[in-house]
């Protein structure tokens, strides 16, 4: 296929160059009537390329098939059969893969270092999940996806689960067997879904981790806003084999996507799409390089350990992106939450992620010298300066097996049962009503259902002392929490 063309791009040119006149949506016409203060902010030319897919990017009837071909192009650079844009982030793609897998009622299999968006899922769709527990890894106080034989072990105990999803990378760069797994699942008869959304670049160069489209892997959905350079809210769905049925997979995301796409995000997923066709190799081989540079300057600074391939020689985990800079900070004697704040504060520096151990910092084919140095120097500071930062008494970081809930009732039963809401030195022993997910990385530590137990109500509490971020919970101090009311227990 000729990957100089841009479909979606081409199309946009010609319909401001034709300068179409519009009486439907978006109001803003173009831009004529936006409040330039709008637009000295972000620019006239949002508004300019902000137009309608029918009867703006393409005709009434797609007879020029604009987002076909844009997606078309996207497979075949990628390697996958069938590709489908998506402008609603992968928090909606992943929800849509599941529902192609399994129905209301219906049993997956999900890894349970799933982010937030996977659990909505469980409640929104009425799957019943079947929690595969990921390999906690007490020394880093991470949890790494679970292996091939955890997968089967859950598969043989529940045969009529009709597919699996897993999560890889996860946001500290540490990835899943997908081949392993992938194959533990064909051997049962079900598709695997990989939830990618760390993962766009990984096709694009030999060196990185094998992606899911080439590690056997029946559906894969990605946002390229994350390690690649759409903007925020683009994702795309990969598919191969003929385990999820395509028609199945679009008319279950025209259940819960959008009806007025954005024609920005479309653009620039098959602007990213060209790019990494004809320079993707030599721009990550430029990033690969940037990241090793930064991870041994690292290494050599004073009471900061990046995290690395020792992660794979110990068996924790089966690949590591290595694009992804994750910095363990304790022997600074700060949390990675104060670290983060830190850079923010004195260097204008903003880090991906942070949690009570670590930060980490995502390389992509974007940086560039001035933003290695800046990285570099910003963590010479601090790790020169963390004497300065005031000393919190250690979050109270739980043994990994505490964090293993039993689920008493099913996500969504309790999700939508009769709740009331207890002070957190009485939710012990009660069912969860709500999520709790420490943010970043987004993954909930409570999951509806789940009964709570002290020792997460303690980490989950300290944590908060400490600048923990839990956005989802109905009292973010959790002081309280919701939990299913007695009488529905
Ligand atoms: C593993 C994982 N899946 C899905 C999502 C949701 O993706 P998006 O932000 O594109 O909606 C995230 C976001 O952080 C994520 O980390």
């Amino acid at each position: 296929m000729d990957h100089s063309r841009a479909p979606v791009l081409e199309a946009l040119q010609e319909f401001r160059r034709r300068g179409d006149v519009v009486f439907g949506p978006p109001g803003h016409k173009q831009g004529r009537g936006v409040d330039p203060r709008v637009a000295d902010v972000v620019g006239m030319d949002v508004f300019r390329s902000d137009v309608l897919s029918l009867n703006g990017l393409d005709d009434r009837r797609q007879s020029q098939g604009v987002l076909s071909q844009a997606q078309e192009l996207m497979a075949d650079a990628v390697g996958a059969e069938q590709a489908f844009f998506s402008t609603c982030g992968s928090s909606l793609s992943v929800k849509t893969a599941m529902l192609a897998v399994a129905g209301p009622g219906e049993k997956l299999l999900v890894s349970r270092n799933a982010h937030k968006s996977v659990v909505s899922a469980v409640i929104v769709n009425g799957v019943e999940p079947i929690w595969v527990h990921p390999k906690f890894d007490a020394e880093r106080h991470l949890a790494h996806p679970p292996e091939p034989d955890d997968v089967r072990r859950r598969l043989k105990e529940h045969p009529d689960a009709k597919g699996m999803l897993l999560i890889t990378p996860t946001d500290w760069g540490t990835c899943a067997d997908i081949r392993g797994v992938a194959r533990v699942c064909h051997e049962f008869g079900v598709p695997l879904i990989v939830d990618e959304a760390w993962g766009a670049h990984l096709p694009f160069h030999p060196s990185l981790p094998p992606w899911g489209m080439d590690a056997e892997a029946d559906l894969v959905v990605t946002s390229v806003h994350k390690m690649g350079g759409a903007i925020e809210q683009s994702s795309v769905f990969h598919l191969q084999y003929d385990r999820v049925s395509p028609e199945a997979l679009k008319q279950r995301e025209d259940l819960l996507g959008t009806t007025s796409a954005s024609s920005l995000v479309y653009a620039t997923l098959d602007g990213w799409r060209r790019q990494m066709a004809e320079h993707g190799q030599e721009l990550l081989d430029g990033a690969l390089h940037r990241a090793e540079r930064i991870r041994s300057a690292v290494a050599g600074l004073p009471g900061l350990r990046p995290m690395g391939q020792e992660i794979v020689d110990a068996g924790l985990a089966a690949e590591f992106d290595p694009l992804k800079i994750v910095i363990d900070v304790r022997e600074l004697g700060i949390t990675g939450m104060q670290a983060a704040e830190w850079l923010r504060a004195r260097r204008h520096v903003d880090v991906g992620g942070s949690d009570s151990c670590r930060i980490s910092a995502s390389v992509t084919h974007a940086d560039d010298d001035e933003t290695e140095q800046v990285l570099v120097d910003s963590l010479r500071a601090l790790a020169d300066g963390a004497d300065s930062i005031e000393r919190q008494p250690a979050v109270r970081l739980p043994d990994p097996s505490s964090l293993e809930l039993e689920q008493a009732m099913l996500p969504r039963e309790a999700f939508f049962a009769p709740a009331e809401h207890v002070p957190a030195e009485r939710a012990a022993g009660r069912i969860a009503a709500e999520m709790i997910s420490p943010y970043p990385p987004g993954v909930p530590v409570v999951a509806p259902g789940e009964v709570i137990t002290e020792e997460v109500l303690d980490y989950l509490r300290s944590g908060v002392e400490h600048g923990v971020l839990i956005p989802d919970a109905a009292d973010p101090s959790v002081k309280s929490l919701r939990v299913v009311a007695r009488s529905a227990g």
